[in-house]
């Protein structure tokens, strides 16, 4: 093993490609007699089309056809044949089923047209006559209508222990409070976008924005009866994601069904206006109690979450499942019921659940913390749980302490003054605040391919994804690592359906997954090599077993002795090897279910707010990450610095602005949707506390993705409160809420 190329920082392999314009993202795809497509969406969010009228479009000069409910080709007959990986229970839309409105914006026709501009064009043509039908859309106004669903889909809400009611009503210190947050959206930079590129053969090979080229596979399979091999899916390069990419969205399948019924290649992209189309998260309302003694010891804690959810499908997420993993406590309640609404199904986003169940928990225990006259930081040490008490089990590693205590030094925790209002610079009051951050770190199964020529050269191949998180980097890491070669010999591979299986890239477990595989199979060419060149003439290897050598600067090594060494490829060239190739699948270890895996985090941040305007400026943020083992600490430190915007974003910015006169999102766009800018960012501070996990998995990373947003909206808000003495529980705080 070099131990030289993990747990340094890498520039990004794919880095050149994407500055100078080479990475090709989904719809910049060269393809010869190309069509364009342009969604029609519906102007209305319940209700039937009563008639569509494509006359005046198909006039359009270029326009080839216009594809509604009453002309669309069959397609599968199941809803089932709909679902994707990542579907929650319920039946998926399908588009241009039939008459039904169930959303705003919903795509109603497809005109593919010979340019863009005239399929544009033509769709304004498209005349519609509605039937509109009453919609709901407001989730407050219908709290009396949460169900509990019939499956969850993640998990359902952990199990009562104890007597909350009695140890709640006889504790000395309460805060009871709800807590709200808005929808937000993705609106990642590149557009979802597809091209489905029919091939002489009657084959088609379909570029796709996608979080799995293996999803976007199997759903165009189930659907138009296309095997493996005559529908491959494509995705290089992603221009964001944050979750948007993990089902398949609409534009696939419009992209796909066209050219299968034209017999031509076929590009699609969506505006950005119907990037507000599809999935979001959730808005979900929270109802926390928390009991403690005197002294800060909980006693009772009850956390409740009511989030909406489209009428077609029963979307949750962990929202209730935190307090569990944070603070011991006995006397504990949880329950998470839906509201159903017309509107498109929700969709994960970066830590879906965690990220809002900790937001309203982060800020209970701020609360809880000023009525038991306590320092926050104190409080939470307090109630530390040495186990994940969801499933009664250790923690696979947990250094959340060094989290407080790392964090709590570098940003100068001790010099806080506790009361609200009491600490300015100026005309600005400043606040400071704390949260914690919490988030699972899963190990799905996951295959891996590895190729090694003559040449000295590897590539590793799994059908992942890089949605800008550095899998590219990361995994030729691995590889690099394991063979011990240097880095610009690897090659990684990704985006490819016709690549072995990989998981959905999402829930932070790339590394952990994929990794652990490219891990595997490249110590499997290791032991190959090895075998082989035991029977070479005066081998150093003949007797020696895998754990006796090492793998550095492209030769074998034998560990007591160094300079016993043979090359590569010698080994290769002497065995007349022209190639060695690996395949392996990897699955979490049995031992594993024995322990829960969590990454966490401890986040401090500074607010300076102008005493006369409201405005909230974050001046600083330190957040402490325990991870896990980091591979590349520059790629880490992008993630969570770039989880931290995100958490700056939801706390300040953020808002799917429902008007529920239209039942539509009625800020489609990047002018009026605000995300955070430049001017927005000042001082963030990544440190990752040192980490050793045994038995996450065969890497010892827990994943970096999603854990950098957790914790900082609540943290924000609390520092808001400690800078003003006002407590907003209602995302976003913009000025309106403050002033
Ligand atoms: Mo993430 S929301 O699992 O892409």
């Amino acid at each position: 093993m070099n131990k030289d190329i993990t747990g340094k920082s890498a520039n990004r392999v794919d880095g050149k490609a994407k500055v100078t314009g080479q990475a090709t993202y989904a719809a910049e795809f060269a393809i010869p007699a190309l069509l364009h497509g342009f969604v029609v969406s519906s102007e209305i969010a319940k209700g039937k089309i009563e008639s569509i009228d494509v006359a005046e479009a198909l006039q359009v000069e270029g326009v080839v056809q216009v594809f509604t409910h009453e002309n669309r080709p069959q397609t599968a007959w199941f809803d089932k044949s709909y679902q994707d990986e990542d579907s929650p229970p319920g039946s998926p839309f399908r588009p241009l089923h039939n008459n039904e409105v169930l959303f705003s914006q919903q795509p109603i026709a497809l005109v593919v047209a010979e340019t863009f501009e005239q399929a544009r064009y033509a769709a304004i043509l498209v005349k519609v006559k509605y039937q509109e039908a009453p919609h709901t859309t407001d989730l407050q106004a219908n709290r009396d209508q949460a169900y509990v669903p019939p499956k969850y889909k993640s998990q359902p809400p952990p199990e009562k222990r104890g007597d909350v009611e009695t140890a709640f009503a006889n504790a000395a210190v309460k805060v009871e409070q709800e807590y709200f947050h808005t929808a937000e959206h993705h609106n990642p930079i590149e557009m979802h976008a597809s091209i489905a590129a029919w091939e002489e053969d009657g084959t088609l090979t379909v570029y796709d924005k996608t979080q799995s080229v293996k999803n976007s596979q199997k759903y165009i399979s189930q659907i138009f009866g296309l095997s493996e091999k005559e529908a491959r899916v494509i995705s290089p390069y992603v221009g964001g994601a944050f979750g948007s990419g993990l089902r398949p969205q609409y534009q696939l399948f419009l992209a796909v069904m066209a050219a299968l019924e034209l017999k031509r290649s076929v590009k699609l992209v969506l505006t950005r206006q119907q990037m507000f189309s599809f999935g979001h998260r959730p808005a979900t309302i929270q109802r926390l109690q928390l009991g403690a003694s005197t002294d800060g010891n909980l006693e009772a804690a009850r956390h409740e979450a009511y989030a909406e959810t489209s009428k077609f499908e029963d979307y949750s997420e962990n929202v209730v499942v935190w307090q569990n993993v944070l603070y011991q406590c006995d006397n504990v309640a949880f329950s998470h019921q839906l509201i159903g609404l017309d509107v498109y199904t929700p969709l994960d986003m970066r830590a879906p659940g965690g990220v809002t169940g900790l937001y309203a928990l982060e800020i209970a225990m701020d609360e809880l913390a000023i009525a038991a006259n306590l320092d926050p930081v104190s409080l939470r040490l307090k109630n530390y749980t040495e186990k994940d008490q969801n499933k009664d089990l250790p923690f696979s590693s947990k250094e959340l302490k060094a989290c407080y205590q790392q964090a709590a030094e570098r940003f100068g925790w001790d010099k806080r003054s506790p009361a609200p209002r009491s600490m300015r610079d100026g005309h600005n009051l400043v606040g400071w605040g704390m949260a914690t951050g919490a988030w699972e770190a899963k190990q799905q199964e996951s295959a891996a391919k590895a190729l090694l020529t003559l040449d000295g050269k590897l590539t590793v191949s799994s059908a992942t994804a890089d949605i800008g998180t550095g899998t590219y980097t990361v995994m030729s890491q691995l590889a690099a690592e394991a063979l011990g070669l240097p880095l610009e010999d690897v090659t990684f591979k990704l985006g490819d359906s016709s690549l072995p299986e990989a998981p959905l890239e999402g829930g932070s477990w790339t590394v952990a997954s994929v990794g652990s595989a490219v891990k595997l199979v490249c110590e499997a060419v290791g032991e190959k090599l090895l075998k082989f060149s035991r029977k070479l003439p005066g081998s150093p290897f003949a007797t020696a077993s895998l754990e006796e050598v090492l793998f550095e600067e492209g030769q074998i090594k034998l560990k007591s002795d160094p300079a016993q060494a043979m090359a590569i490829v010698d080994i290769m060239r002497q065995r007349e090897l022209h190639f060695i190739e690996e395949e392996v699948s990897s699955k979490p270890a049995p031992g594993q279910k024995k322990y829960a895996p969590y990454t966490h985090s401890a986040v401090f941040v500074e607010v300076k707010v102008d005493e006369d305007l409201g405005t909230i400026k974050v001046t600083r943020v330190v957040s402490a990450i325990a991870g896990g083992r980091v591979i590349n600490p520059k790629t880490a430190r992008s993630q969570i610095l770039g989880g931290v915007v995100w958490g700056i974003g939801m706390a300040l910015h953020e808002e799917s602005f429902m008007d529920n006169n239209f039942g539509r999102f009625i800020n489609h766009n990047l002018a009026e949707y605000h995300v955070p800018v430049n001017a927005d960012i000042h001082d963030i501070d990544v440190i990752f506390v040192e980490e050793h996990d045994e038995h996450v998995n065969p890497i010892g990373a827990k994943g970096l993705g999603e854990i950098g947003v957790v914790g900082v909206a609540a943290a924000i808000s609390n520092a808001v409160f400690h800078a003003t003495g006002k407590r907003i529980r209602n995302l976003p705080i913009t000025l309106d809420k403050l002033l």
